[in-house]
């Protein structure tokens, strides 16, 4: 049999006859905080390789799918399935997606105090499996090289997101999920960071990007997710929502 590329297109996006699953699957996802019911069945596939955006207004549930997503206990997973690399994350604890290559890059980027730039890379490498090399991430950042005796929390914004990203690019990480990584930054550390975000992208990275900067998420990403009230209202190509006026005004206020 002769698979056309449209055969491939729903192999690879994990249609549902499908012959392969996706490389990263959300299926169902319903995440509770207490009783508060926040994300409401989300689904969504990540090719490997690919950059994500998930967008949507302040409280629709990004932080908390990404939080579902690493496992971390709150909010709490009660149903639904979330598949890396042929793993099932939603089995597991944080502390075992981190090992099978979940790295989330948090909002406030949790620098450890009292550390330096090179000892808060170092701790990342403490136990496996270790990733990129501190030299190559100098390389990838070299501010941070030339900073790495300062200690960490003494860094401007824009270097704490880059020490924030070295540290999870120092463990070997499958899938990427940044948490507003341009929050709080001036343009020009913007344009630097989404630079190497492209860079790490060239190398294959897998990553969901969270953002209310949409626009400049939009222009780095493939594909973009919408989510509204804990539900995803669009799922499609990130050029479409650039295109698409209307639903930019309703569910991102742009
Ligand atoms: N720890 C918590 N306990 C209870 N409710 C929470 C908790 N954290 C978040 N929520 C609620 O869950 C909903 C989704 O919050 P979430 O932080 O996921 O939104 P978000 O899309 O990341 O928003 P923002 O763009 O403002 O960061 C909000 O209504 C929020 O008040
Ligand atoms: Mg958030």
């Amino acid at each position: 049999m002769t698979l056309l590329d449209t055969d491939y297109d729903k192999i690879r996006t994990g249609h549902k006859d499908r012959q392969e699953p996706a490389y990263f699957q959300v299926h169902a996802v319903e995440a509770y905080y207490g009783e508060s019911y926040i994300v409401q069945g989300v689904s969504f596939n990540v090719h490997e390789g690919e950059i994500l955006a998930l967008l949507g207004r302040n409280g629709a549930g990004k932080t908390s799918t990404l939080r579902a997503i690493a496992r971390v206990d709150n909010p709490a997973l009660r149903h639904g399935e979330i598949w890396l690399d042929h793993q099932p994350l939603h089995k597991m604890k944080a502390h075992q997606a981190s090992a099978c290559g979940v790295a989330l890059v948090p909002e406030d980027r949790r620098i450890i105090p009292g550390l330096t730039v090179e000892e808060n890379l170092q701790l990342a490498q403490i136990a496996p499996p270790v990733g990129w090399s501190i030299q190559r991430i100098y390389e990838l950042f070299p501010r941070l090289g030339e900073r790495r005796k300062q200690e960490g929390v003494t860094l401007s914004g824009g270097e704490q997101q880059m020490l924030a990203i070295g540290r999870a690019l120092a463990r070997d990480v499958k899938l990427l999920l940044l948490d507003e990584p341009y929050e709080g930054l001036a343009p020009v550390i913007v344009q630097e960071i989404e630079r190497t975000l492209k860079e790490i992208k060239s190398l294959g990275m897998t990553t969901v990007i969270v953002e209310q900067n949409a626009i400049a998420a939009l222009k780095l990403a493939d594909r973009a997710v919408i989510l509204d009230m804990g539900q995803v209202v669009f799922d499609g190509a990130a050029q479409e929502v650039l295109d698409n006026t209307k639903l930019r005004e309703e569910y991102l206020a742009i």
